[in-house]
């Protein structure tokens, strides 16, 4: 199964000019404590956003090059797909807006960290979704350098 993790402003924000929109500690933390020990799968933006591998994860890669240094690359998305959809393993998607947009119609769980900002500036949204076909339970609320912040478990129904 997959599980959509992501951190979004007012405006569905995630980026901009290749990095992240917000930098909520609590969010990160949170990010690192649910993503750690699995797979984790990126676009090839989101990976060179990166410093590096993210520690205690498998780092999957979708990209049609050829990169150093993720531990899987995958050039074939529907194949990748087919082959987790219907497994237990829950494989975490971080990002970015074009990973999101491929995977939300197979994802059956999302964490989402929605901050009750906008940017103007950002230029990378997360993609439409309706919350009507989602069961929002609510993980933490919170206020972090005047930024309020509600992180949530959606289910979907
Ligand atoms: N707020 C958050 O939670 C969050 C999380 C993650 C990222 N972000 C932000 O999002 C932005 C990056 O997002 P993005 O939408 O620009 O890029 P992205 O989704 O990270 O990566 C897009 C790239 O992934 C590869 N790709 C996507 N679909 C593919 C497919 N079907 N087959 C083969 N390769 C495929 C392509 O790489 P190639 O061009 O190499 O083929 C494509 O250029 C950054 O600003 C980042 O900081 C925010």
């Amino acid at each position: 199964m997959f599980s959509i993790v992501a951190c979004i402003g007012k405006n569905r924000e995630l980026g901009k000019k290749g990095e992240l929109v917000f930098h909520i500690k609590d969010d990160m933390k949170f990010f690192r404590e649910t993503t750690t020990g699995h797979k984790i799968v990126m676009g090839r933006k989101t990976w060179e956003s990166l410093p590096g591998k993210l520690p205690n994860r498998t780092n999957i890669v979708i990209s049609s090059k050829d990169l150093e240094g993720p531990d899987e690359i995958i050039h074939d998305l529907d194949d990748f797909i087919e082959s987790y959809k219907n497994s237990e393993e829950e494989i975490f998607v971080i990002g970015g807006g074009k990973i999101y947009a491929e995977f939300l119609p197979v994802t059956s769980k999302m964490y989402l960290t929605e901050v009750d900002a906008e940017d103007i500036a950002a230029d990378t949204f997360f993609p439409d979704f309706d919350k009507n076909e989602f069961v929002q339970t609510i993980i933490k609320e919170g206020k972090e350098n005047d930024l309020a912040f509600t992180i949530s478990e959606y289910t979907k129904k």
